[in-house]
């Protein structure tokens, strides 16, 4: 045997026994798998209590000690018995706080319980060591459960132990974004778990099991349909079904809420008016929340997007968002449900000509003179960043700008800028930058996390908002790897002083198991995926220089220019960047508190990472890291693509390490994502050369050596077409079949010298048909496949076009090469280029 092959099975042999049992897995069950531990970590919990005891009486208690008997039965293979009362034998006892200790007096937490907090410990009863969990409401014992099982899943030593737990704020929702027809706006995992045709679907399975998992991870809340509302769903027929909805919520502790339009009043109830002021809309209201209450006693409250991207609001009638919130707050006021206010608040119709017009000034503009008019039950429900979501940007100025109002901060869990679940983004590192930042908002130390908690300003309520949309994909949200997020999100929601690398390791060992090798691997990557994800989109703060206007997905540089959106990057021939200064620009800067906005003011201060966000400078501006702007918007496209290719190479590492179905499942998404990187890598870079003129002094842009535009090969039945905007495209153009029922072909003579290749095909995976594509050698067949990713466009560009590589093929100077293309249905199997290059070692 030769020494590689015997390394080989070396190599296998060691993965086989690294990982003994690897059953299929789906990625249903997201990170409560509750896998077997292996003997020796199990050896650890060998005297761990047979029985449970539950103290108290309550659907979300028997939640609670039902998860356990099946966490337990899961990790440890014990049967644990259910019991009503203390015995002398060893026990885990559940309950709150009141209830345990009056069957253990004395009994006493070393600091005080929070709603929803709680409390493990050892404690010797009857002379024998049991486990308590205890809270002081029910949700509290039920979180409890959940980090037990944690514990023990992570093989964590249960010796010792006495730790009390917390929640940083009492707001730790999500947000979906469901229509009731069953498609989800920025869904990217199939079809709303909650509606079908226009009402509740007959069988909430998903959504109960997605309840179980928001409670795993402390999430107490769900707003389960599109901020875009369709205020149907407060007809009087939907009362019934969202009842159906809350009943498979309550369990896990799970509050309800729905958005609503704001114009319902007159669209649903008939009146002449939605006025916020009228006291015949007041009426309405109260009724219908009356009713509301009257069948979902613990209903959440309502989200409310009003004045935004053409919804009707308060505007309307010349009332501000504060009349509007108020009139739905007064209505859930006695029932104790909130509304949740959103921020973003913006006219979609800005002048474009006007420098001084400025869309991310408009949460501050509207919202900060109103602080101090909102009931109480009301939170302004603010996005992380003044425009949308991006790759990056600064942190809002309004998280400052709100002393007398409650407030919480929206995420996005969907990757709607962030690569759409093809690509692997993971947030938390964003969004821990975004918690962490110190605005200084009454000069001294008040971070996002601590001014959204209410802790600053000693606000009753207020906390954080995700939005998920997850779907009826099996793994919930398409990619493997993108349930990271969610899991994230809470536990920052639960905790934002985590580090990202914690949350990253927990949720691996979880998710994937505790082996070394899976742990290392898989964790790091999330941790740079995001950094990677920003380097070849939009780096510098120029967002995400992706096609604002439609997808939201691959590249659209001048999308976002010249219109009235307002997510201008204010990118020329000179330069690029937008002027948020007070000195010459739009005077954004002004509204962060001084010593943030004395930061931005100056370029000399201002971060490399934002600063395009808040000058517009020469390509030629050195930035602190001693780089040209162009040349860093070179290098980090082509060092973002390049580590993009690294993780197809990280995770091929653990084949045999990972249960086959998600390696594969994970392996195909990341080898996408290296290949659209590239095409992201080369529209920006193409585009910014083109614009300035001045040349990559590595050499690399405009210079493709070893790649063959299609429009140049010998063609049958194919034509060359235009690709608009034309860095979207090789050369700008690509070919497609010129009738949808032949199948046509491009070919070229191979010139190289003879050895082992690797090829590159670049095609356009359009989701209006499934064309088939093979690729011959000399008529003989080397690879086919099917254009199927559904990918979020039906046209030939910068969304569709994907990267098929093709391994180790043999090649001798004159070989024919030979791709063919099958149109189906609309799509018409366009290809953009084939690229040879040597087999990488
Ligand atoms: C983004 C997103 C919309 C969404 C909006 C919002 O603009 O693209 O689909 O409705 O945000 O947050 O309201």
């Amino acid at each position: 045997m030769r020494p590689f092959a015997r390394l080989t099975v070396v190599f296998a042999l060691f993965a086989l026994i690294a990982s003994p049992r690897l059953r299929a897995e789906t990625g249903a069950e997201a990170w409560l798998r509750y896998e077997r531990l292996d003997q020796q970590a199990a050896q650890r919990y060998r005297d761990f209590p047979a029985a449970v005891v539950v103290l108290g009486n309550s659907e979300l208690l028997s939640t609670a000690s039902e998860e356990l008997v099946r966490g337990i039965h899961g990790t440890l293979g014990k049967t644990l018995r259910l019991g009503v009362k203390l015995s002398s034998e060893p026990a885990i006892i559940l309950g709150r706080l009141a209830a345990i200790q009056e069957s253990i007096p004395g009994l006493r937490p070393p600091e005080s319980l929070a709603d929803d907090g709680f409390w493990l410990t050892g404690v010797r009863v009857h002379g024998r060591e049991s486990l308590v969990i205890a809270a002081s409401n029910d949700r509290g014992v039920l979180y409890g459960v959940f980090t037990l099982l944690n514990k023990i899943a992570l093989a964590e030593s249960l010796a010792h132990l006495n730790e009390i737990r917390k929640p940083y704020a009492p707001i730790r929702w999500v947000d979906q974004w469901d229509n009731l027809d069953g498609r989800i706006e920025r869904g990217y995992a199939g079809r709303s778990i909650f509606f079908e045709n226009g009402d509740v679907r007959a069988d909430l399975s998903r959504a109960s099991a997605y309840a179980r998992l928001l409670a795993s991870v402390g999430i107490d809340g769900c707003t389960i349909n599109n901020v875009n509302a369709d205020a149907h769903l407060l007809d009087d027929d939907h009362l019934s079904q969202l009842v159906r909805v809350a009943n498979v919520f309550r369990p896990w502790g799970i509050q309800l809420s729905i958005s609503v339009d704001l114009a319902s009043p007159k669209t649903v109830g008939g009146l002449a008016t939605f006025d916020p002021l009228d006291s015949n809309v007041a009426d309405w209201w109260r009724k219908k929340v009356d009713a509301i209450y009257a069948a979902i006693p613990d209903f959440g409250g309502f989200v409310v997007k009003a004045d935004s991207e053409g919804r009707l609001g308060p505007s309307f009638y010349g009332r501000t968002p504060a009349d509007a919130a108020n009139v739905i707050a007064r209505a859930l006021k006695p029932h104790h449900g909130v509304v949740f206010y959103r921020a973003f608040v913006y006219d979609h119709h800005l002048d474009w000509r006007d420098p001084k017009n400025d869309r991310a000034k408009a949460a501050y503009d509207n919202f900060h003179p109103l602080d101090g008019q909102f009931e109480d039950n009301v939170i302004i429900q603010i996005k992380h960043g003044p425009i949308d979501f991006q790759a990056r940007e600064p942190v809002s100025p309004l998280f400052g700008g709100l002393e007398k109002t409650n407030e919480a901060v929206e995420l996005q869990v969907t990757q709607e800028y962030t690569g759409q679940q093809h690509h692997l983004c993971f947030l938390v590192p964003m969004w821990k930058q975004v918690l962490d930042f110190d605005l200084h908002a009454n000069g001294t130390r008040t971070p996002v996390k601590d001014l959204v908690a209410g802790k600053t300003f000693h606000r009753p309520i207020g906390g954080f908002v995700a939005v998920v949309n997850v779907g009826l994909d099996v793994n919930w949200l398409g990619h493997p790897l993108a349930m990271a997020n969610l899991y994230g999100y809470a536990r920052l929601a639960w905790n934002p002083d985590l580090a990202a690398e914690q949350i990253a390791k927990e949720w691996t060992a979880l998710t994937f198991g505790r082996n070394p090798k899976v742990m290392q691997t898989i964790s790091s990557m999330p941790l740079s995926s995001w950094h990677t994800y920003e380097s070849y989109t939009g780096p510098l703060g120029m967002q995400t220089l992706t096609d604002i206007l439609g997808s939201h997905y691959g590249p659209g540089i001048e999308s976002s220019e010249e219109n009235g959106w307002g997510q201008w990057h204010r990118v020329d021939r000179d330069g690029v960047g937008m002027d948020r200064t007070v000195a010459s620009g739009t005077g954004y800067v002004a509204q962060y508190p001084p010593l943030i906005s004395q930061l931005y003011e100056s370029l000399a201060t201002t971060p490399d990472d934002v600063l395009l966000f808040f000058h517009h400078v020469p390509y030629t501006y050195v930035l602190h890291s001693g780089k040209t702007v162009i040349q860093h918007i070179y290098d980090s496209h082509y060092e973002g693509a390049e580590r993009a290719a690294d993780y197809v190479k990280q995770w091929q590492s653990l084949q045999g390490f990972v249960d086959s179905d998600r390696y594969a499942a994970t392996l195909a998404r990341l080898a996408y994502q290296s290949g659209h990187a590239i095409v992201w890598r080369d529209a920006v870079c193409e585009y910014f050369l083109r614009l300035s003129g001045i040349p990559d002094t590595k050499g690399r842009v405009g210079h493709h050596a070893n790649r063959i535009e299609a429009e140049s090969m010998r063609l049958t039945g194919y034509n060359p077409i235009a690709v608009t905007p034309w860095e979207n495209a090789s050369g700008g153009s690509a070919i497609e079949c010129a009738s949808p029922q032949h199948t046509c072909s491009a070919g070229i003579v191979f010139k190289g010298p003879s050895g082992v290749y690797e090829l590159d095909v670049q095609y356009f995976d359009q989701n209006n048909g499934e064309s088939q594509f093979r690729v011959f050698i000399n008529d003989k067949l080397i690879d086919e496949w099917i254009a199927n990713l559904q990918l979020p466009t039906t046209k030939i560009g910068g969304d569709s076009s994907t990267r098929r590589r093709i391994q180790r093929a043999n090649l001798h100077l004159g070989d024919a090469i030979r791709i063919e293309g099958t149109p189906d249905k609309d799509e018409r199997a366009a290809l953009d280029y084939l690229e040879i290059n040597p087999q990488p070692r």
